[in-house]
């Protein structure tokens, strides 16, 4: 039998459960207007990246369709400069990555929207997040939730989305890496813990599309990093709009997520732009890159 999305909600608060249906419907037209805002826009976001006609459409759609739920307090959205107060009765702060990796669109590469939901007032650590997903819009529309009792998948069908896989769990031992960065930038352990990886018979699979990537870690296991690199020490990935969602994702698949010393969900965050070393995979693979990075 199928299961719906609202049918596997039915355990859910009923707020967070209505706020996870209204995402997914406005990702449900995100997912059919890609097609037709593939082009470069002239402005840049705050981090001082281009931003494509589907990231301010989709930013705008997404700051409308919360704002009329009543149940939003404040987006914190990658593609805005401030945060964006809806309403003081609000329950819940929302972080958004409208579409994460549109730079990929050129090629038609996978793209994605992340969200986190808080019910503290953000910023906040991730581990606050009451909710997190994202909604990868490959070949199939899929979204991978969780409001804290594991990872669930869904796949977007003409009736809606619809169950496809419930408590997702990281495979051992792992077969899959994929790391970010420009490998001349990558320090000295991080250089020979890839190798070791590769010795061991880990394959190389990274497309640029942080879910994209991710999920993959999710299906076959392995490790997803965009670390800190000579260039940029914080590494490339977004705290509060890409990392911490993730991370809450993969930790309750039991994989770990870490930023070279600790969990991602514990970093207390110190600003909307900040970024952060970003690993995340099965546990034996992220305890030895710890303690690698460690070692003198
Ligand atoms: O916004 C960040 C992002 O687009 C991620 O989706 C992706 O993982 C990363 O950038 C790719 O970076 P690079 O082009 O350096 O591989
Ligand atoms: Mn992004």
């Amino acid at each position: 039998m199928m299961v719906t999305l609202r049918d596997h909600l039915g355990g859910v608060r009923a707020d967070l459960a209505s706020l996870i249906l209204k995402i997914c419907e406005i990702c449900d037209i995100i997912s059919d207007g890609i097609a037709y805002r593939m082009g470069r826009a002239e402005t840049r976001n705050i981090f001082e990246e281009f931003q494509t006609t589907l990231d301010i459409w989709a930013d705008n759609l997404f700051i409308e369709e919360l704002a009329r739920t009543g149940l939003v307090r404040t987006i914190f959205s990658e593609e805005q400069h401030k945060p964006v107060r809806i309403d003081d009765y609000g329950v819940f702060d929302v972080a958004i990555d409208p579409v994460d990796g549109s730079s990929n669109l050129r090629s038609n590469n996978l793209v994605a929207s992340i969200i986190s939901i808080y019910e503290k007032r953000m910023p906040t650590k991730g581990r606050d997040q009451i909710a997190s997903m994202y909604i990868l819009y490959g070949p199939v529309t899929s979204m991978v939730y969780t409001v804290g009792e594991g990872v669930h998948e869904l796949l977007r069908t003409k009736e809606g989305f619809m169950l496809s896989r419930e408590n997702l769990e990281l495979p051992e031992p792992g077969e899959l890496y994929s790391v970010g960065g420009l490998r001349k930038d990558w320090p000295t352990k991080i250089k020979a813990y890839i190798e070791k990886l590769e010795g061991e018979g880990l394959k190389l699979r990274y497309g640029g599309s942080l879910v994209g990537d991710l999920n993959q870690i999710l299906h076959y296991g392995g490790i997803y990093a965009y670390p800190t690199l000579t260039s940029s020490p914080e590494g490339k990935l977004r705290l509060i709009f890409e990392s911490n969602p993730v991370a809450y994702i993969v930790e309750q698949a039991g994989g770990s997520s870490s930023d070279g010393e600790k969990s991602i969900l514990d970093i207390e965050p110190e600003g909307l732009t900040q970024r952060t070393p970003t690993y995340l995979g099965n546990k034996r693979l992220i305890r030895k890159l710890e303690k690698d990075l460690k070692d003198p």
